[in-house]
């Protein structure tokens, strides 16, 4: 019998949706809503990952010391393959964003509803086309200093459009490193202060049309946050970082889910924007 992976949402209470209460796929999704963007630029959802005790990342020892890998835990169970399609599901909405070390720490990194290796999706990209959306997200990194590997795939996959949000420092090394126009799109600001990133985000809505962005380790308005049942040794590593604590921060929890009433992993939605 195949496991149980779609997400049952106990709690859910977004009720607009803007791409229809529709699901892509009604037995592995449930449909997810969204407030609309803001007036001047996207609406920005985190995409995140934690342990049963708090931890999101440590100070890698080496190439092979990955902690979201950690995080996940072994194997492919049931609410790994659950988490893998709802963070690819959350996709598909618009367009997917990502930080620079990351694109240098997994070479093969594509934010795209169907990485390779993955099991086909069809349905998710037939749901993008069918709401006007381009076949592949368009792949926002974040760079201060725009070292990025230019053969990464962000770079070079046919039919997928990077978008570089960085600074004047790191568009000149983008261009030595031939990461410039008309191959990959930049968002140039002083966005190492607050005022300059949200005038880059605005930008990536006016310029690019970004409308809804995925941003796969960051939480702007709201983040969408698994927790695993994998507790980590934090005296096992260096350089350990937490969840913030959201109900502290004043987040609201919009909507928690699980894929079976004894598992121990929980999906959340945290919203800081009240929107
Ligand atoms: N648990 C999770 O859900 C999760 C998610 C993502 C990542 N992680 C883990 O967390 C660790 C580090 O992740 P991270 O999120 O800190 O790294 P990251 O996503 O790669 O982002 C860090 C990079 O972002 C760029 N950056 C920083 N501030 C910026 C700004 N204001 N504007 C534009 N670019 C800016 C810098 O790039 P330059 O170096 O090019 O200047 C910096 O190196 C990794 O080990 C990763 O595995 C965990």
């Amino acid at each position: 019998m195949t496991p149980r992976t779609r997400i049952e949402w106990t709690v859910d209470r977004e009720t607009r949706f803007p791409f229809g209460r529709v699901s892509p796929d009604p037995a592995r999704w449930h449909p997810i809503g969204f407030p609309p963007p803001w007036p001047d630029r996207p609406w920005i959802y985190g995409v995140m990952v934690a342990s049963a005790n708090g931890v999101v990342a440590w100070r890698r020892r080496d190439d092979a010391d990955d902690p979201v890998r950690a995080i996940l835990g072994g194997g492919d169970r049931p609410e790994r393959i659950a988490d893998r399609r709802h963070m690819r599901m959350l996709r598909c909405f618009g367009d997917a964003a990502v930080g620079a070390q990351t694109v240098r720490d997994q070479p093969t990194l594509l934010l795209t509803p169907q990485e390779p290796g993955d099991e086909p999706v069809p349905e998710l990209y037939r749901f993008r086309a069918e709401h006007g959306l381009s076949h592949h997200p368009r792949n926002i990194v974040y760079s201060l200093f725009g070292r990025l590997p230019p053969e990464h795939p962000i770079f070079t996959t046919d039919g997928l459009e990077p978008i570089v949000v960085t600074t004047d420092a790191g568009a000149g090394e983008l261009a030595r490193r031939g990461l410039d126009a008309p191959r990959v799109a930049r968002v140039v600001d002083y966005v190492r202060e607050p005022r300059g990133l949200v005038r880059a985000h605005q930008r990536l809505g006016t310029d690019h049309g970004v409308r809804y962005l995925a941003c796969e380790g960051g939480e702007i308005d709201e983040v969408f946050l698994t927790v695993t049942d994998v507790v980590v040794d934090d005296a096992r590593h260096d350089g350990v970082l937490r969840i913030m604590d959201f109900e502290a921060e004043g987040a609201a929890l919009v909507a928690e889910g699980q894929i079976a009433p004894d598992s121990g992993w929980r999906f959340q939605r945290w919203r800081f924007a009240d929107r």
